[in-house]
């Protein structure tokens, strides 16, 4: 049950805050397989800032970094390190997308604003999210230019090769303990979402640690927004290390959708991106546990892929380690054939394998 108060035409781009934009772009080039297509700087008259859009697919990440220890984006990254500062969606009108959702209680944090150059008008505004984390409307109707004004086009430099990733799946954010609900009713209420589903402490909890998670999403099905909250376990909850490390609520990870999970991580790996690992005996059971699947087991395994089927079908799933040096923001890969779930069947084995990987950052 939606509303069409908020028309969503899908997510136009995530934005980053980095401690160095140029250096997290090589990165995301050669490490995750993205282009660069536009710049934002001190040689296109951006005195305050850089930013990189890097593309792939549908996804766009853009990199930014500040130029000033006392701009907004250098304190955003002195407190929370590089992390996800604006999930930006595509609307058809973002004023009216910034009217109607702070008339229901969204704070405002751009109002309505156009930018023009010789490429025509783009309209955005934003409002606040969980953290400091801004949910961006953005309108392209007007604007043909190669991402926005002030950015010009990077065209001609080596693009990334690609590794297959092919649209953003879902952005799941981590909020404090007692906060979920808060932020599902947001969603619901001043975004027009609805919930997909829950998991609770049944689901997830393992010996040590526990979280809760509700799915939000649009009336489209298209963008979606988990919200986790730590649960009370005997050790430290992984969502709380985040917390900790991140010093507030924030995005925990990006899911792409890939249509080939084996080429795609098979490339991210030879590429030096570094993922979860489950024992080996995870793939003993998995045909039992999950039924026939086209892929063969033994890449798998190799690569380390997770499945989890549901009523629908199944999917393939993998995750990275964290993509800085502090324990928050990471990467999910996702191959779903059929199944709109989100690998409920295999947190046990996942949660096990982060909190291993806790222990050995003495956060257990
Ligand atoms: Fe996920």
């Amino acid at each position: 049950m939606t509303d069409d108060f908020l028309p969503i035409q899908g997510i136009d781009h995530l934005e980053l805050y980095c401690g160095n934009a140029r250096q997290a772009a090589h990165f995301y080039q050669t490490g995750f397989g993205f282009a660069p297509v536009a710049v934002s700087g001190l040689e296109t008259g951006n005195r305050r800032a850089a930013s990189y859009v890097m593309a792939q697919g549908e996804i766009r990440l853009v990199l930014t970094a500040a130029l000033g220890p006392d701009d907004p984006i250098a304190r955003h990254v002195q407190l929370h390190g590089d992390g996800v500062a604006v999930i930006a969606l595509r609307v058809p009108d973002a004023g009216a997308a910034y009217r109607a959702t702070t008339a229901r209680g969204a704070t405002g944090a751009i109002p309505p604003t156009e930018a023009a150059d010789d490429h025509g008008v783009l309209r955005f505004a934003a409002i606040r999210a969980y953290g400091d984390t801004l949910i961006k409307f953005v309108d392209r109707a007007g604007y043909r230019g190669p991402f926005a004004p002030g950015y010009e086009s990077r065209g001609g430099e080596q693009p990334g090769a690609g590794v297959g990733l092919a649209a953003i799946d879902h952005i799941v954010g981590n909020v404090e303990l007692g906060a979920m609900n808060r932020w599902v009713a947001f969603f619901a209420q001043t975004m027009g979402f609805s919930q997909l589903v829950h998991f609770d402490d049944a689901d997830i909890t393992t010996e040590y640690s526990a979280l809760m998670s509700k799915v939000m999403q649009d009336g489209t099905g298209k963008v979606k927004f988990p919200i986790n909250e730590p649960a009370e376990g005997q050790r430290k909850s992984q969502i709380q290390e985040y917390l900790d490390y991140y010093h507030g609520p924030g995005v925990q990870h990006i899911a792409c959708a890939t249509g080939d999970i084996i080429g795609t991580v098979r490339q991210l790996r030879d590429n030096g991106i570094e993922f979860l690992r489950v024992p080996a005996a995870y793939y003993d059971e998995l045909t039992a546990r999950i039924g026939p699947i086209a892929e063969p087991v033994e890449a798998l395994a190799d690569l380390g892929i997770l499945v989890d089927r549901d009523e629908e079908g199944y999917l393939l799933q993998i995750f990275t380690r964290p993509v800085g040096d502090r324990p928050t923001l990471f990467f999910e890969i996702i191959e779903r054939r059929g199944s709109r779930g989100f690998g409920k069947g295999n947190f046990r084995a996942l949660f096990e394998a982060i909190e291993r990987e806790q222990a050995r950052r003495g956060n257990l």
